[in-house]
């Protein structure tokens, strides 16, 4: 048997299975379970395959695939680990000539720079997504001590900007992701005087250069907490416009986050049918024309179309 007839589709099942064999012999045995061995089948499979259509990435590809879906099993790695080199010995025992045998080890280069790749697993991604959450609550907390009205608008905001992400199509991380920031976007409040946040009036423009600090001291705030390092800048720009006339930076367009000008969006339409000291609360739907009104300058398009199917649940 050579390799030319392994990578075509008609070898043999046994030689299949005599090659698996092989592959799984670099496990140690009281680590080859199921999944090893379901492996060890799939890797010569697969090995055929890319062999045969001559795109060795194919095979590098899966073995990437599948270290990250076992990374909590060591076994998987030693498996590959040694996969290669395995074959070679098989065929190297089968009289399978040096030069034939030669794309085994280039494959087996690109091998092992997948398998050098760090990968997360399940366990410490939940233990991640559990620090992550114990920062955001405890910012909320913070803010709920300073201004019990800012916290409860932050729930509300990130609320707003889960479904505004699910509406957008993102993935599952990228919504919670986005509605994380919504609840911690206003936590530089903390530094605001609630003379001036919780003023029963318009602010004075001395005011408002107070108010609008609250970005960046927001950022200072996330920065000190490596947990929240990644909301970092969706705090500092959640009051950026896309036509570059928002604060701090005067960023525009695609220089401000998706995840901020998400957070915009939501941000305002809850300021608008919110009550304030100064104000009555508005109708969702004249608020939504408030948005409309901006839209294109202030806030993005798509997002506002999103809220308006979002509130009008189409
Ligand atoms: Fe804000
Ligand atoms: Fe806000």
């Amino acid at each position: 048997m050579s390799l030319a007839l392994i990578a075509r589709s008609e070898a043999r099942t046994e030689a299949r299975l005599d090659l698996a064999s092989a592959v799984m012999r670099e496990v140690p045995s009281g680590e080859r379970n199921l999944i090893v061995q379901l492996l060890a089948r799939t890797f010569v499979d697969t090995y055929a395959h890319s062999a045969a259509a001559g795109s060795p990435a194919q095979l590098v590809d899966w073995v990437d695939r599948m270290c990250d879906a076992h990374a909590d099993t060591p076994a998987v790695t030693k498996l590959f680990r040694g996969a290669c080199r395995s074959l070679d010995d098989f065929f190297a025992a089968q009289g399978v000539a040096e030069r034939e045998r030669k794309p085994l080890r280039s494959v087996e280069d690109s091998l092992r720079e997948v398998l050098q790749k760090p990968r997360t697993t399940r366990a410490a991604a939940r233990e991640h997504v559990d620090e992550v959450d114990a920062a955001v609550s405890g910012m909320l907390a913070r803010l709920e001590g300073a201004d019990p009205l800012t916290a409860e608008h932050s729930r509300s905001v990130s609320s707003w900007c889960g479904r505004l992400a699910r509406r957008l199509s993102l993935s599952e991380k990228e919504t919670t992701y986005v509605a994380r920031a919504g609840m911690i976007h206003d936590v530089g409040k903390v530094t605001t005087p609630p003379s001036i946040l919780q003023a029963p009036r318009k602010l004075t423009e001395a005011e408002w250069v107070t108010m609008r600090e609250h970005t960046t001291y927001g950022e200072q705030i996330i920065l000190e907490d490596e947990r929240l390092g990644e909301f970092s800048l969706i705090v500092r720009a959640h009051h950026e416009r896309i036509d570059g006339h928002g604060y701090p930076d005067g960023r525009e367009r695609d220089e401000v986050p998706l995840a901020a000008r998400i957070v915009t969006v939501a941000d305002c339409f809850n300021a608008m049918i919110g009550r304030r000291p100064y104000r009555p609360a508005m109708a969702p739907s004249d608020a939504l024309a408030q948005l409309q009104l901006h839209t294109g300058s202030q806030f993005d398009p798509e997002i506002v179309a999103a809220m308006h199917e979002v509130v009008l649940q189409r």
